[in-house]
């Protein structure tokens, strides 16, 4: 283990978690979301709509969930609005539009939405999107073999901002760079849990290594490290997604075989907000990613996709210190309780987080909050 660095950055953004305010899903919430945030490094978050039980689909329920950050988030919050060719939410998205920061769609199955599209089955929503919020990007869960045709549907014909979530093959990856090539507005993002975990992890976490889009094999997973390396994978997302332990055991099998049985009845998904940049900065200690490209992977780039402008008023100071992830009662904030990472090595604690001239958290310890909904054009 090496001598302790200490670094400060712009602090982190990360375009993908889930809150799971309000929902049925109690693993999570605002402010416990947010504070594992907060001491994850990040200083801007954007909340998914897919609360189950409440999906963001109204404007009633998008201002519900923003008077909650308003009231109880640690740090400020974006939040999507949601539509699905059966959510009848058609006059819904102009008024969503105004505050969310951008939409979501679920093009593939995942929790709360339970099939694969064929990407024309979202033709009217993308229409209106366009005409209500034409400068605000779609945020795309694809599905089995249909990422090339939304991305036809959505860059090529229209020209919207398409941004692909969690891709978790480098096929796709490729998929996506050529429509890049013609100067298409396409970014993707992955998540710390493609780049390392691994298949094989099923195996032995069972449960707690399952998610959509599933883990790959090892070999994919370096290559998806050496994309986001060179800078071919524009960011890195966490796709924070609490589900409680029970929930995750629900089924009853204790050690599932294969990765991506349809059969096997739980919920997919992991949180990863505590560690998604320790486990970055270990790899850069390593000397597979620089300071520079995690620093636009997960700032500049995610800043400038939802349109937020970050000052230099706003920074966090890590000290880097390798350590093993090995204690969830202690070192896990999110109120799941738990992490797919037990076991790995990672590098960094937040000692200083400034957002916008106020101090959040001093010597490590949190001394105040920054509760407020963020919209495009909004600087912290
Ligand atoms: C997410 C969830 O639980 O909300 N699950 C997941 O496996 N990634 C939904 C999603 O992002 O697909
Ligand atoms: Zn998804
Ligand atoms: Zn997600």
């Amino acid at each position: 283990m090496s001598d302790p660095q200490i670094i400060t950055v712009p602090g982190a953004v990360d375009l993908h978690v889930h809150l799971r305010e309000p929902s049925t899903n109690k693993a999570e919430t605002i402010s416990s979301g947010t504070k594992a945030a907060l001491l994850g490094g990040f200083v801007a978050i954007c909340d998914m709509p897919n609360n189950p039980g409440s999906p963001t689909w109204t404007l009633d329920r998008l201002q519900a969930k923003q008077k909650i950050i308003e009231e109880k988030a640690y740090i400020p919050v974006a939040t999507y609005a949601g539509s699905q060719p059966e959510s009848d939410n058609i006059d819904e998205l102009e008024k969503m539009a105004v505050s969310a920061i951008g939409l979501k769609l679920y093009g593939g199955t995942t929790t709360g939405n339970d099939k694969d599209y064929s990407p024309a089955d979202f033709l009217t929503i993308l229409k209106k999107w366009k005409q209500v919020a034409p400068n605000k990007p779609i945020m795309l869960h694809s599905g089995k073999d249909n990422l090339e045709e939304f991305i036809k549907l959505i860059v090529a014909n229209s020209g919207q901002r398409l941004h692909v979530c969690h891709v978790n093959s480098p096929d796709d990856v490729h998929i996506i760079s050529k429509y890049k090539k013609h100067s298409l507005p396409i970014t993707c993002g992955v998540c710390p849990h493609h780049l390392f975990m691994a298949s094989h992890d099923v195996k032995s976490r069972g449960w707690f290594a399952r998610m959509k889009p599933p883990l790959i094999s090892q070999d994919k997973a370096e290559e998806l490290l050496e994309m986001l390396a060179s800078g071919q994978i524009d960011i890195v997302e966490t796709d924070h997604a609490p589900h409680s332990i029970e929930s995750k055991m629900a089924t009853g099998e204790e050690n599932p075989e294969g990765i991506d049985n349809p059969s096997h009845k739980t919920c997919y998904g992991v949180p990863g907000l505590e560690f998604a940049l320790p486990l970055l900065f270990y790899q850069m200690r390593q000397g597979r990613l620089t300071l520079e490209r995690i620093i636009d992977a997960t700032s500049t780039k995610p800043a400038k996709i939802i349109g937020l402008k970050i000052s230099g008023r706003t920074k966090v100071t890590w000290q880097l210190k390798d350590y093993r992830i090995n204690n969830e009662k202690t070192q896990t904030l999110s109120g799941s309780g738990w992490t797919p990472y037990l076991g790995m090595l990672a590098s960094g604690k937040v000692k200083e987080v400034t957002i916008g001239g106020k101090t959040l958290v001093r010597g490590g310890k949190i001394t105040s909050k920054y509760p407020k909904v963020i919209n495009a054009g909004d600087e912290i």
